[in-house]
């Protein structure tokens, strides 16, 4: 049965790491996936996440089946996370949420759950986007398209353009938005941008799913779930995808949520039954550890605090790479203006090297990038920015 498989071809952007792994080279710079390591190259263990589990590992739990949906403590962290801890859409249980395998799994189940209800529906992502939507939508039996969105003239987004495509998508088409930290370019709308799409999604009739992957990473908590704000009182009905891979660095444990928004309470209860029925044959029900720890953390008031400051710190460290990578650049004498670079929000820049440079970089230089010029700044450290500079300088000259 499998004489005639064709060797598939590396991930690529997990693909990289795989690539990187295997590079004997001492110092490589992996700039390819999206993941925050700190000034000493180091992947976090937070403290507030270490606290949680020490207070766990004290007295450990037994470790029973979860609800299909996770657990109603971890869920409700979730809602208040992107929702706010009292508005009415809350109090009038108009929003459903499942413990997902990560914000990959939010989407999985969000997809699969959608082609049950919009068979024929087409789903739109932005161009470019992240490089697994398009595979994990089209897994999901949808014919995907895209709708402009990036101008690499002026490193910004074309809104007109994004505007147009979407007064021409057809009713019930699915709309794949970044909430923020558009990934890869960093480019996002701005607040009254989003008002404009929100208006043209509800005349069109298109379905919104929101994919938050990055909440904390461009202004805080608050400020990035804004979006989220407006299409809740807009009325509409929409999902949203939601990571804590990057805010709790916790990458390998898995954990994020799909949400709802549904019209009522009775709807939703409906809405839910229904998910549980996607989940439990995708993987039964989610596993127990890491969502226990972002629930401790997000529950305790004094975790919580700890977790935001931690939080803080990464983003700030993040905007000093990029101010540094600036400034060397500059300083190494490259022409070309990369002040861009500190305007773009979250983990990545999206550079405008080519693949062929990215290429360069990789076999010359030890430095890894996605092949569409996009780097990941929360890799770069006072150790390696210089060599990273220098090189960006050498395969732009
Ligand atoms: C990324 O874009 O690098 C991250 O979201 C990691 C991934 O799963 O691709």
């Amino acid at each position: 049965i499998f004489a005639d498989v064709a060797l598939a071809p590396r991930d690529p952007i997990l693909g990289l790491t795989e690539a990187f792994n295997a590079d004997t080279r001492a110092n490589k710079v992996n700039l390819g996936v999206g993941v925050y390591y700190d000034d000493e190259g180091k992947l976090p263990l937070l403290k507030a996440v270490r606290a949680a589990e020490e207070a766990r590992m004290k007295n450990p739990p037994a470790r029973g089946y979860q609800p299909i949906e996770g657990s109603v403590v971890y869920d409700q962290a979730v809602q208040a996370l992107l929702f706010g801890h009292d508005t009415q859409l809350l109090r009038d249980k108009r929003v459903i949420t499942a413990q997902a395998i990560g914000g990959t799994g939010a989407l999985k189940i969000g997809a699969d759950y959608l082609k049950r209800l919009v068979p024929n529906a087409t789903v739109y992502i932005s161009d470019p986007s992240w490089e697994n939507h398009r595979a994990l939508f089209e897994a999901a039996e949808f014919p995907v398209k895209t709708y402009t969105y990036y101008d690499a003239s002026t490193r910004g987004v074309n809104f007109a353009g994004m505007l147009a495509d979407l007064n021409a998508m057809p009713k019930d088409s699915i709309v794949l938005l970044h909430a923020c930290c558009h990934n890869p370019t960093g480019a996002d709308l701005s607040n009254e941008q989003w008002d404009q799409v929100i208006d043209v999604i509800r005349a069109k009739g298109l379905i919104a799913f929101l994919d938050m992957a990055y909440q904390g990473f461009a202004e805080g908590i608050q400020p990035d779930a804004i979006v989220l704000d407006k299409f809740a009182h807009s009325g509409l009905q929409f999902l949203v995808s939601s990571s804590f891979s990057k805010s709790f660095s916790l990458y390998g444990e898995r954990v994020g949520a799909l949400s709802i928004v549904t019209e009522s309470s009775d709807e939703s209860a409906r809405v839910l039954s229904q998910l549980k029925r996607v989940i439990r044959t995708n993987y039964s029900n989610p596993p127990t550890h890491g969502a226990a720890v972002v629930a401790a953390v997000l529950t305790s008031p004094e975790l919580r605090v700890m977790w935001e400051h931690e939080l803080a710190e990464m983003r700030e460290r993040i905007r000093a790479m990029r101010i540094a990578l600036v400034e060397k650049l500059k300083a190494k004498g490259v022409k070309q203006d990369f002040s861009f670079v500190i305007q773009q929000r979250g983990m990545f820049s999206y550079t405008g090297l080519t693949a062929d440079q990215v290429d360069v970089l990789r076999d010359k230089y030890g430095i890894y990038a996605v092949s569409t010029g996009r780097i990941c700044l929360a890799a770069l450290n006072n150790k390696n920015i210089d060599a990273v500079a220098d090189a960006i300088a050498a395969v732009v000259a």
